[in-house]
């Protein structure tokens, strides 16, 4: 095997960018060198010197001493048109545009195929920890049973400085973003769409599903009440924004990234703040926890590094669980315990129920557990109007129900409400 220098070209210089350049500073024995960065405002001061930046991409992307191609600017059009002209153009690509990734999953597959390149991105999901090579690497097999997780940094640290700390949420938002842990537009966050970026592109390397966030039941922290957090308080529960992929007993895999109560003394009540957290369970090795920190400058930079250091030695994905065995497919067919609470009680569908555990009315706000299909949440987002918080039981799924039970149950729930 031999080592190759690597000349990279850059896009972008904000929170990724600048703390990739930082590291690499730092690595001399890694025998990579920026050449040139492209930016898109040159009147920005920066820490670097002048004549690095560039505004003309395709200084970048024409260069022929330039091997490498590093991008981390978070405009998804851009970044598409960016890795896909490198690719094109012979070089290999190091990415950490989760939505650009997850929006053009199927043609960038399709491209590394087509071009033979590589095309890494760990930095694209949990930041500083390594799960998209572990599961390419280390799950080179269909040994995975699942994998739970916590994979978006800013709402993680939100719901630990609201909870924990007291902090109200605007207060908590604009923490996160003065500490470079929120996206430009922090909705993306909030509302839970980075998370399900970065779980389409898990959702391939863990089990070869080729997908879309249209496909995975999603939803962020944007309803969660403090009084939810009380209730969870009381039951010795914490709550997490939880991306949940898991192979059933007919072979198919469930999937969505929700707001979940989790146990206290449970791996994922562990991480609190920007950290991430990864669960995963397989035949044999049982059950494995990995930690870390799942946003940042430095965090992020480093899983960027990472990939390029593995680019000397011409490491590409194999997409092992796509191409040499037979990949899995999503289903919607099984059932979810949720609580689900509410300001008025007309918002809420109780007849889409199978049957529903506890009601509990309160002078200003109230909530329910009950058991509903999990294509009902599909197919239409009541369960999101301002106003309701639906999250997700310790126990969340249910593969199986006897349907006279529930028969029995929505009875007296008739009763009951
Ligand atoms: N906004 C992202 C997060 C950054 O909070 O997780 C890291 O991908």
């Amino acid at each position: 095997m031999s080592t190759k220098e690597l000349v990279i070209g850059m896009f972008g210089f904000g929170v990724v960018g600048e703390g990739l350049y930082k590291i690499l500073q730092q690595t001399p024995s890694l025998n990579a060198r920026i050449k040139k960065a492209c930016i898109k405002h040159p009147g920005k001061k920066r820490n670097a010197p002048e004549e690095l930046f560039t505004t003309d991409r395709y200084e970048l992307l024409n260069d022929e001493e330039i091997n490498v191609i590093v991008e981390v600017i978070d405009d998804s059009v851009a970044a598409y048109e960016i890795v896909t002209t490198a690719l094109k153009n012979g070089k290999a690509v190091v990415s950490a545009s989760k939505k650009m990734i997850a929006e053009n999953l199927a043609s960038l597959l399709a491209l590394q195929k087509e071009t033979g390149l590589p095309f890494l991105c760990e930095a694209a999901a949990c930041a500083s920890i390594p799960v998209i090579r572990n599961l390419e690497e280390y799950y080179d097999n269909d040994l995975l049973h699942s994998i739970r997780a916590i994979v978006n940094g800013s709402t993680n640290f939100i719901l630990t400085k609201m909870f924990d700390d007291k902090l109200d949420f605007q207060d908590a938002l604009l923490l996160a973003q003065q500490l470079g842990y929120a996206e430009s537009d922090p909705t993306l966050d909030v509302e839970g769409f980075d998370a399900v970026n970065k779980w389409v592109i898990l959702l391939n390397h863990a089990y070869g599903i080729v997908t879309t966030i249209d496909n995975i039941l999603f939803s962020g922290i944007q309803n969660i009440q403090l009084s939810d957090a009380k209730i969870a308080q009381e039951k010795g529960w914490n709550i997490k924004l939880v991306a949940h992929a898991k192979t059933l007993l007919n072979g198919k895999i469930s999937a969505y990234v929700l707001p979940q109560f989790v146990k206290n003394d449970g791996l994922l009540s562990f991480v609190k703040n920007e950290f991430n957290g990864v669960v995963i369970e397989s035949g044999f090795a049982d059950r494995q926890f990995f930690y870390g920190k799942g946003a940042g400058s430095l965090a992020t930079g480093s899983a960027v590094m990472s990939d390029i250091s593995a680019l000397r030695y011409g490491y590409k994905y194999e997409y092992k669980k796509l191409y040499h065995h037979k990949p899995k497919e999503l289903t919607e067919d099984f059932y979810v315990r949720v609580y689900i609470s509410f300001d008025e009680v007309n918002k809420i569908r109780r007849e889409e129920f199978e049957w529903i555990e506890e009601w509990h009315a309160g002078l200003e706000r109230s909530y329910l557990i009950g058991v509903i299909h999990f294509s009902k949440l599909r197919e239409d987002d009541w369960w999101k109007a301002p106003g309701v918080s639906l999250i997700l039981t310790v126990d969340g799924i249910i593969e199986e129900i006897d349907s006279r039970n529930a028969k029995k149950r929505s009875l007296e729930l008739a009763g009951i409400v």
